[in-house]
């Protein structure tokens, strides 16, 4: 039909144009849809973690330390849907059981697990309902998880949050088929009470490799920077100026000791923190040659220490 109006010179040369139309279009949309955002990423610094995980000799994490958690409040909540058995609670409680009980209590509760062997008094077989301790109804568990058993190797699991402990509690009974009974209901009632009460608070984790390193470094000695109005040098006149917190300030370079290879590595990690190091942002009006005399007056007092 398209003939009809054109001739096939004219076709010929209305596709190609239609071809390299199409052909732009793609190369454009490719160029913006990848090119471009590489490119903005690709100068973006790699950004700094606040904590770093614990890497241990074989390039792994370290098996001794926990990775570190940052800390937070487990909202409350209602002790109604904690007292009932459901399916996720019995399945959170079967996967915990695994994680913190099965070496001594067994994987389906009976007392042999690996660890068992040797420990007087055995674990129970927490399958039938032989006399107790603290009791197989729900408070009577919550007991036991909440604290310990007094003269055995049955710890307390308070840092397990409640709601864990409670669907540890469900999955305990659901190991024994027996009337596991109600419980006290005063002690089922203080029970829920605590249950229902504020979150509980997690707080924050580090490594202990971690907070040793912390606290070394807490008490590395740091420059005297103490402004004494006498001192009539230069280097003195200048740090004078600049600085805001002494204390703060000395702390600061004695954490990052690259200052003292030359003025220019001062000037950056001072200028960088500022002034949130003790350092106040007068330091950003000093010229090369006061920085200078501010390295050798830094170094003077660090050697005089
Ligand atoms: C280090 C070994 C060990 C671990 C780990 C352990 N238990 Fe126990 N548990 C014991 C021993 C020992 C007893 C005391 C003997 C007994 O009465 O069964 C006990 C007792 C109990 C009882 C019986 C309480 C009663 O009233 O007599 C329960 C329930 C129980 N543990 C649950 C748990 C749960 C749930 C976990 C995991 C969160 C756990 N245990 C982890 C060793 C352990």
């Amino acid at each position: 039909m398209i003939e009809r109006y054109l001739d096939t010179e004219e076709l010929k040369r209305l596709l190609s144009v239609l071809v390299v139309v199409v052909g732009c279009l793609i190369i454009a949309a490719l160029f913006g849809s990848l090119i471009i955002p590489g490119l903005r990423n690709a100068n973006r610094p790699e950004k700094p973690t606040a904590i770093e995980p614990v890497v241990g000799e074989s390039g792994w994490l370290n098996p001794e330390e926990f990775p570190p958690q940052r800390g937070g409040v487990i909202a409350p909540v209602d002790p109604k849907t904690l007292m009932e058995p459901s399916a996720t609670l019995v399945e959170r409680g079967k996967a915990l059981f695994e994680g913190n009980c099965t070496q001594c209590h067994g994987s389906t509760g009976k007392g042999d697990g690996p660890a068992a062997r040797t420990m007087i008094p055995r674990p129970r077989d927490l399958s039938v309902p032989a006399e107790w301790k603290n009791g197989y109804h729900l408070p009577g568990i919550y007991k036991t998880l909440t604290e310990g058993i007094k003269g055995t190797s049955m710890a307390a699991f308070d840092y397990l949050s409640r709601k864990d402990r409670m669907a540890l509690v469900h999955y305990v009974q659901s190991l024994g088929d027996f009337d596991h009974g109600a419980g006290d209901p005063q002690a089922l009632e203080a029970m829920a009470k605590e249950l229902g009460s504020a979150g509980d608070i997690v707080p924050n984790k580090i490594p202990v490799s971690m907070a040793m390193t912390k606290l070394q470094q807490e008490y590395i000695a740091a420059p005297r920077l103490s402004l004494d109005p006498g001192e009539q040098s230069v280097g003195a006149g200048i740090l004078r100026q600049v600085i805001r917190d002494a204390d703060r300030a000395g702390r600061f370079l004695a954490l990052s000791p690259s200052w003292k290879s030359n003025f220019h590595s001062l000037s950056v990690s001072v200028l960088a923190n500022a002034p949130g190091n003790g350092f106040s942002l007068r330091v950003a009006t000093l010229n090369a040659a006061e920085w200078q005399e501010l390295h050798k007056e830094l170094l003077r007092r660090v050697e005089s220490e």
